[in-house]
């Protein structure tokens, strides 16, 4: 501390001087850190004036009450002081930290990214509703089917090379209520495995599910996984995604077929879109036809890109369901999600759709 001399408790001068002293200081006192130092000097235990007080108890008992008021009262004010000049510091130093920590709220931020649909979900999404809006119903089944609702019910004979045609994964264990073990009835098929089920390898089981739960008019798109044992690169995945369509009515012939499809080509690939059918061989549809798309938007000038297969409902496929071939008639297409994806956006890599890489699932996470 600055010392000075001590101060005379009954000196009038002395004791004013002291206070003086302390409240200039005090006022002097740039920041809160400073204004403590000050207090210790001019308000602590051995300041000038503390010191002057516990001198009091010395002096003469007729001094004492006018000194005791002196140096209170002196005391009093440099305390007052005080306070009044920490009230100011600290409303200085609260501004300071405000205008120090200001946030701009209208700056970009760290946000978490949200997730989006895959891609694969929302172009799913986007072929139902385009059925939906006319009327049909949307179904599914399970991955792991019964060898007879995948194959037999369609029309596959038992031992047809077309079961072999479509790379089946069998399943060694039972697994729903269309499969029943060797022997009991319903059994259908379970020569291969001894288990009846197989992964599906087309959502064309989930077709005769409905022909077999509803009656018609039918009108159902079935989307869902699928298992082919093949191997991964870039236009083939061992598990992918097909929509099929299936119509049982009155009167449907290949017309409504292809007026159906082109509405959906429109739908999913411009106004200026439509479909070509090739004759072909399904064994669950007869006549059966391979469908290609035309593409005004392909990459390297528009063309036809094979797109996938249709037909009209095979007569033994309504009959195996329990309908009167001579009163329903029905027609069929499916198509692979993938290569729809691959098609309508250009993306030169299937493996990119499985990979679940955000840089890739984020371009198409709001709208496709
Ligand atoms: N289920 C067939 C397949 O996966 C596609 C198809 C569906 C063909 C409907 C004709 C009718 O290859």
């Amino acid at each position: 501390m600055t010392s000075s001399a001590p101060v005379d408790p009954t000196d009038e001068a002395a004791v004013e001087a002291a206070a003086a002293a302390a409240v200039a200081a005090i006022e002097g006192a740039a920041s809160l850190d400073a204004l403590a130092a000050v207090r210790r000097d001019h308000a602590g235990d051995r300041s000038p004036l503390a010191l002057a007080n516990r001198a009091i108890a010395g002096l003469d008992p007729h001094d004492k009450a006018a000194a005791g008021r002196r140096v209170g009262g002196a005391r009093a004010r440099v305390a007052a002081a005080a306070t009044e000049r920490e009230e100011v510091l600290r409303a200085e130093r609260d501004q300071a930290v405000l205008a120090t920590e200001r946030i701009d709220v209208t700056l970009p931020t760290d946000r978490y990214p949200t997730g989006g649909r895959h891609p694969i979900r929302a172009i799913t999404d986007r072929i139902c509703d385009v059925f939906t809006a006319m009327g049909w119903g949307v179904a599914e089944g399970p991955e792991v089917e019964a060898e007879w609702l995948n194959f037999d019910a369609l029309n596959f004979p038992p031992d047809h090379p077309a079961r072999e045609m479509q790379d089946t994964l069998y399943v060694a264990s039972r697994a729903n209520e269309y499969d029943a073990a060797p022997g009991e009835a319903g059994s259908g098929s379970p020569a291969r495995t001894g288990s009846g089920l197989v992964l599906r390898t087309h959502t064309s089981p989930v077709q005769i599910r409905a022909m077999l739960e509803r009656t018609p008019p039918i009108y159902v798109i079935c989307p869902g996984r699928v298992f082919r044992d093949d191997a991964l690169d870039a236009t083939h995945t061992p598990v992918f995604h097909q929509v099929e369509g299936l119509a049982v009515d009155r009167g449907l012939t290949m017309e409504h077929l292809k007026g159906t499809l082109d509405h959906l080509a429109r739908a999913m690939f411009g106004p200026d879109s439509k479909t070509r059918l090739r004759p072909s061989f399904f064994p669950f549809t007869e006549p059966s036809a391979e469908m290609d798309v035309y593409f005004p938007d392909k990459k390297g000038g528009p063309g036809w890109v094979e797109w996938g297969g249709c037909g009209m409902v095979d007569p033994n496929v309504l009959t195996a369901c329990g309908l009167d071939p001579a009163e329903y008639t029905g027609f069929a297409f499916g198509m692979g999600i993938e290569r729809t994806l691959q098609f309508r956006h250009s993306v030169p890599d299937m493996r990119d759709m499985i990979e679940g890489d955000v840089r890739f699932t984020a371009a198409f996470s709001s709208e496709i």
